[in-house]
């Protein structure tokens, strides 16, 4: 039987055709200020990109967002930003002693991507080397290490699934297993002890980095210990589904459909994911972020499967990426980001309802996806 087909079955051409023209003109704006500052846009401020340090672990999503737009519109403009922007994160790959576990998302996306459309050695080394980098990070108790501080050998986060990725690629790459196997067992060790019962997760879970047991799981970027951190649970569940798809694991894809489930059952009615689906009713937090990574991950969710299960989680993305864009986007010129109300943490209320350039990445691939583009990004 075939799998569901989501180009096919997106009818609402008017609107990917907007989406698709205020994506080139903002993007468009966004890129002439970008170049106007020496660091990497991550957020704004004051109506510009607010400064950020070149090791920032999102900083690889900027050029990712102009290979989107180059592949979209075929505008120069685009592929010229996206390498002026990987050069400058040279300096983060030579200060690999402060890398963590996030060099997936800061060089598979864009230097892997570019190695794949232009065969250009120099994006290949870039890639492999933080693919190294990542696998030095296993502990052979079946984890990837997260974070470098004293104290934290043995922390994992439910968001390094989206890392995995460059692993698989390695592996492909090189012809040796043993990048695969490490994110395989990542993966098991992360369905195993962050994945509840009823498909809500954990972010963090500490184990003994010596001995491998699981000793505890703090809040993390969410509102408590066990509660449920939406941004984690969109990690989790675009995670598994890559995961699923570089391996045909069945294991991953049932366990992306559990954390979906989940998802769904929180933000169905109005669409709109809340920071933390366990946070306090009142204030109302969102995070357009995790809406927007959901969405894309509910889509190549779809496209593992027949037509019949294919079709909910298809319509929970549509519903999803319009309900935000109404509540949320910014496409006028009053400032170079669009999506308003990312939240970086919950328990700051300093970073609630920001703009952050992953959130607005992942709101371009699901367009792009929608018109045809399939899955380059992740599976370069
Ligand atoms: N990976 C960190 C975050 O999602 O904020």
């Amino acid at each position: 039987m075939a799998n569901f087909d989501i180009v096919n079955a997106f009818t609402d051409k008017s609107w990917l055709d907007e989406m698709a023209g205020k994506l080139a003109r903002k993007m468009a704006y966004g890129a002439k200020k970008a170049r106007e500052v020496g660091w990497m846009p991550y957020s704004t401020k004051d109506g510009g990109w607010a400064e950020t340090r070149i090791g920032w672990w999102t900083n690889g999503f900027w050029p990712a967002s102009m290979w989107q737009m180059y592949l979209m519109t075929g505008d120069q403009l685009f592929r010229e930003e996206a390498l002026r922007a990987e050069l400058m994160l040279d300096d983060a790959l030579k200060d690999f002693k402060n890398l963590s576990h996030d060099v997936g998302f800061m060089w598979l996306i864009h230097s892997g991507v570019r190695y794949a459309l232009e065969h250009d050695q120099d994006s290949f080394d870039r890639t492999l080397f933080a693919a190294d980098m990542l696998a030095c990070r296993y502990n052979v108790n079946g984890f990837i290490r997260a974070w470098n501080p004293a104290g934290r050998e043995g922390w994992a986060i439910v968001d390094c699934m989206m890392n995995l990725p460059i692993l698989y690629w390695a592996s492909r790459q090189t012809d040796d297993p043993r990048y695969r196997l490490m994110a395989m067992k990542h993966a098991d060790t992360t369905a195993r002890y962050f994945v509840r019962p009823d498909g809500s997760c954990n972010h963090i879970v500490i184990f003994d980095a010596e001995t491998g047991e699981y000793l505890d799981n703090p809040a993390g970027q969410g509102s408590a210990s066990g509660s449920s951190w939406s941004r984690g649970q969109a990690w989790a569940l675009y995670g598994f589904t890559l995961s699923c798809i570089h391996t045909g694991k069945q294991e991953y894809l049932d366990t992306a459909r559990r954390v979906a489930n989940y998802f769904i059952s929180q933000c169905e009615g109005d669409w709109l994911p809340r920071c933390d689906f366990r946070q306090p009713p009142e204030p109302v937090i969102r995070d357009n972020a995790a809406g927007n990574i959901a969405a894309c991950g509910l889509l190549e969710l779809a496209r593992c499967l027949p037509e019949a299960e294919g079709s909910r989680y298809f319509d929970a993305a549509v519903n999803i990426l319009k309900a935000q864009e109404r509540d949320a986007a910014n496409w006028t010129e009053s400032d170079p980001a669009i999506f308003t109300k990312c939240t970086a943490l919950y328990n700051d209320p300093k970073q609630h309802h920001m703009t952050m350039t992953y959130g607005d990445y992942y709101f371009i691939e699901a367009v792009n996806k929608l018109r045809g583009e399939k899955l380059l990004f992740w599976n370069p």
